[in-house]
């Protein structure tokens, strides 16, 4: 039995799915609000929980298809009823066994990639999925400097990879890509890890 997918069907029926948007956005707003998409582009969002990622993506002009996976049946099924642009395309899988033929310009991930341990094969699926010269954006509140963070594996109960900000980057450039991070801070927000460390983006770009 997948532990992580029965978590996340839970919380995708309890609400939690926008508290996840509402939580996550405040960092997750700026970052993608500072990246021009001045050219025609496809997108995916690995983990895409009730998909509000993909539909801000969708609504940019540039956009040509904004894709969202979720292993979790039920995040799929509210990020299917919230759909509002015909663009907006979701799937039920687990990214690990998708038999998806495309390419994208621009995976995205937000507090997904670290449920898969060890997350190296995950890492090496989206480096094959990404075109030449595409990136993958990676965020992740989870990471061992953000030490308030730590703790949460204690608490969810499923796999959870936990790495430093240097073994993210290492890990990255294993895979192939030329990465550089951005940390983004919450600064009013009143918890701790979210002011003092805020969300790491790992920024990931297929060169060749
Ligand atoms: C913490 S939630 C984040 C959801 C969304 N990205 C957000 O920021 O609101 C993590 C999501 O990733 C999904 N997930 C975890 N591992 C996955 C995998 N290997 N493939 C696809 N989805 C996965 C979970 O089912 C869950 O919905």
């Amino acid at each position: 039995m997948d532990k992580t997918k029965k978590l996340f069907d839970e919380w995708a029926v309890t609400g939690r799915a926008e508290e996840m948007e509402k939580g996550h956005g405040v960092t997750v707003n700026k970052f993608l609000d500072s990246i021009s998409f001045d050219k025609p582009f496809s997108f995916l969002d690995v983990g895409c929980g009730n998909g509000w990622i993909v539909r801000k993506i969708a609504q940019l002009p540039n956009c040509k298809k904004a894709v969202g996976i979720d292993k979790s049946k039920k995040m799929i099924s509210v990020a299917i009823s919230k759909q509002i642009y015909k663009k907006e395309k979701y799937t039920c899988t687990n990214l690990e066994s998708w038999n998806y033929r495309g390419k994208f310009d621009v995976i995205f991930s937000m507090e997904s990639l670290y449920y898969t341990v060890p997350m190296e094969p995950t890492l090496a699926k989206v480096f094959k999925m990404l075109k030449t010269g595409g990136f993958f954006y990676c965020g992740t509140y989870f990471y061992s400097d953000n030490h308030l963070t730590k703790r949460w594996k204690k608490v969810m109960k499923v796999p959870m990879d936990l790495r430093s900000k240097t073994e993210w980057k290492k890990m990255f450039n294993e895979a192939g890509f030329k990465t550089t991070t951005k940390q983004i801070k919450d600064t009013k927000h009143r918890a701790k890890w979210k002011r003092e460390f805020g969300t790491l983006f790992v920024i990931g770009q297929k060169t060749c």
